[in-house]
């Protein structure tokens, strides 16, 4: 029976690259976007979602029954950057963040479940970073964001696995997208001691989103995934190097991991 994906967050980046693949492969993808009249000539519907507002969600569930009954999998896709020294960072605009990158995943993961538990199936699918794994610095707030969304989703694997629902998390390393160019970003303060450290080290993030992988990559990694019967919690996609770092940070002293991690940002 052909499977029915939700992808969030469709309209660019990742997300697109996502449901432009499945739904090349035959499953039938409804993609979301704040502004689907901006993106009149996709091959998949694209529905009107802001994660971050719980009436926007509600509206959303209530459009996509009207759609369909069964969500076989969730992409919980959608997300934003933010970058500031922890010091400095506007704290609404954090808020804001979590918003986005963390309550607002919660929030449509919410919606589908009771469907996925009346089918005694589904899958879920959160994209976190591999910054999740660690406070990169001048990005503590994101990987603050992704980390919640990390761990939250560990717990609410062992919740759900009773109703044949699986979940993961699939982090990718830095991807070719527009998102540099969307995040929030709190500029210095007047007279800011983080000031030339911060512009170097956006200088350093911004290069490695430009030179990031295809995005096709995580499209493809995520239709491997999906026809898996049973996920891991975790899984992480992208450059060697950095999927190497997961495995520095577990096998090696925290001061040594620190340093390197310092040395790279130039700290
Ligand atoms: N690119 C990377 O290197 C990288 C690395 C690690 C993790 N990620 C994660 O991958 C995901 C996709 O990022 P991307 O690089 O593809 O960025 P992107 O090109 O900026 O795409 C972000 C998508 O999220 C949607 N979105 C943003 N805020 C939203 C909101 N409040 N409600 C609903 N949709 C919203 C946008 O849709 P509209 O603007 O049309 O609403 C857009 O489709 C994010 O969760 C990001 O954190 C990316």
């Amino acid at each position: 029976m052909q499977q029915t994906v939700l992808v969030t967050g469709a309209s660019s980046g990742l997300g697109k690259s996502i449901a432009s693949h499945l739904h090349t492969l035959g499953y039938k993808v409804f993609g979301t976007s704040r502004s689907p009249q901006n993106y009149p000539d996709f091959p998949y519907p694209l529905l009107t979602l802001d994660i971050s507002s719980q009436a926007s969600v509600d509206l959303f569930f209530a459009e996509l029954q009207s759609q369909t009954q069964r969500i076989d999998v969730l992409v919980n896709n959608a997300g934003v950057g933010i970058t500031g020294p922890v010091e400095e960072v506007n704290l609404d605009a954090l808020r804001a963040h979590f918003d986005t990158n963390f309550f607002g995943p919660l929030a449509v993961t919410q919606q589908v479940l009771p469907l996925m538990r009346s089918a005694k199936q589904g899958k879920i699918i959160n994209i976190t970073s591999i910054g999740a794994s660690m406070g990169l610095p001048f990005r503590g707030g994101y990987s603050a964001s992704k980390g919640a969304l990390h761990v939250i989703t560990e717990a609410l694997r062992m919740e759900v696995a009773q109703f044949g629902i699986e979940v993961c998390t699939l982090a990718p390393g830095d991807y070719a997208t527009d998102i540099a160019s969307r995040r929030y970003y709190e500029p210095n303060k007047k007279g800011s001691p983080y000031e030339a450290l911060y512009q170097e080290s956006l200088a350093t993030m911004d290069e490695h989103v430009d030179e990031g992988n295809d995005p096709q990559e995580i499209a493809l990694a995520i239709a491997k995934l999906i026809q898996q019967k049973q996920f891991k919690p975790h899984y992480a996609v992208g450059p060697f190097m950095q999927k190497l770092s997961l495995v520095l940070k577990r096998i090696l002293p925290q001061k040594a991991f620190e340093r390197l991690l310092k040395n790279h940002y130039n700290l």
